[in-house]
């Protein structure tokens, strides 16, 4: 019985799967649901220790799990952490790109250095890591399925998150840049863009006055779970996506309809 409550049986036997991000969040939901569809999973980020309990706890289900190093802002720590995948699961099939990172300020308070952080880690440092597997799947002749994870705030913006959103507009992009260059070679990019899901990056948030009174705006007045993105990445890496390429899938409940 898998622990996700995966609907995918084991369609993802034997791939292997390179998820950025890991260390907390969406992206050790990801790890696990991969898991419980059958891939062996390499977990990304740059917190070790976290990592290394979810691979243990990801290897108790069957499937070989190993935490690898990666900074996405160190364009060095890439080519180490694919060859660490290689070395120990074999060639990715799967990525999600998945690292990111938010900052809330005004525009007329954003400094240089905020501005670098927001744009290098969620969006160069998803082109970084795509193009590197990218770049080895077509020299192995492998096909090969990446998911960029953007945000709602890719199409929409909100005040006091512009760079994040000019950064995740970016992605949207970005994976219809490679899907129309890699189709060629059967590698299919598209994107999840998740509405507010309740992770690391913003429970303080959500715990607050602002918060709750965000929440009481919403559509239907909630904010998403983890594994309320389980359907639309399970869809993205497994059989049932061979048509789709280029596409972003929008998994927010309803809260962008009105403004988010
Ligand atoms: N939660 C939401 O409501 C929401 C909505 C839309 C989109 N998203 C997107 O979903 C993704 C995951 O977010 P989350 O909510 O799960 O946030 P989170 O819990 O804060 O997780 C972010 C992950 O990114 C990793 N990361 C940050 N900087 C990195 C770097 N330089 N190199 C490697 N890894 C790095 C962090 O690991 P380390 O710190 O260990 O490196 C962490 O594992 C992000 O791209 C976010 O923009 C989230």
């Amino acid at each position: 019985m898998s622990q996700t409550g995966g609907a995918m049986g084991q369609e993802l036997a034997g791939k292997t799967a390179l998820v950025t991000g890991a260390s907390s969040g969406l992206g050790a939901r990801f790890a696990r649901v991969l898991a419980d569809a059958g891939a062996n999973v390499a977990l990304a980020a740059r917190r070790g220790d976290r990592l290394a309990k979810l691979a243990d706890e990801i290897g108790a289900r069957g499937v070989r799990a190993i935490a690898v190093p990666l900074d996405v802002l160190e364009p060095r720590s890439i080519g180490a952490a694919l060859d660490r995948v290689g070395q120990g699961l074999g060639p990715v099939d799967i990525l999600i790109n998945n690292a990111g990172i938010s900052r809330e300020k005004w525009i007329t308070d954003f400094d240089e250095a905020d501005y670098d952080a927001v744009m290098d880690t969620n969006l160069k440092g998803a082109f970084l890591v795509a193009q590197a597997v990218g770049r080895r799947m077509i020299a192995d002749k492998r096909s090969g399925k990446i998911v960029n994870i953007a945000s709602v705030l890719g199409s929409s913006v909100i005040p006091m998150l512009s760079v994040y959103a000019m950064a995740k507009g970016g992605l949207l992009q970005m994976t219809k840049a490679m899907a129309i260059e890699w189709a060629r070679h059967d590698i299919q990019v598209n994107a999840i863009a998740p509405g507010y899901i309740r992770t690391e990056i913003n429970d303080a948030f959500f715990r607050s006055d602002a918060g709750q009174k965000l929440t009481a705006r919403l559509l239907r007045r909630r904010v998403g779970e983890p594994e309320d993105l389980d359907g639309a990445l399970q869809l993205l890496v497994g059989p049932a996506s061979r048509f789709i390429t280029g596409s972003v899938v929008t998994v927010d409940d309803g809260q962008s309809l009105r403004g988010l």
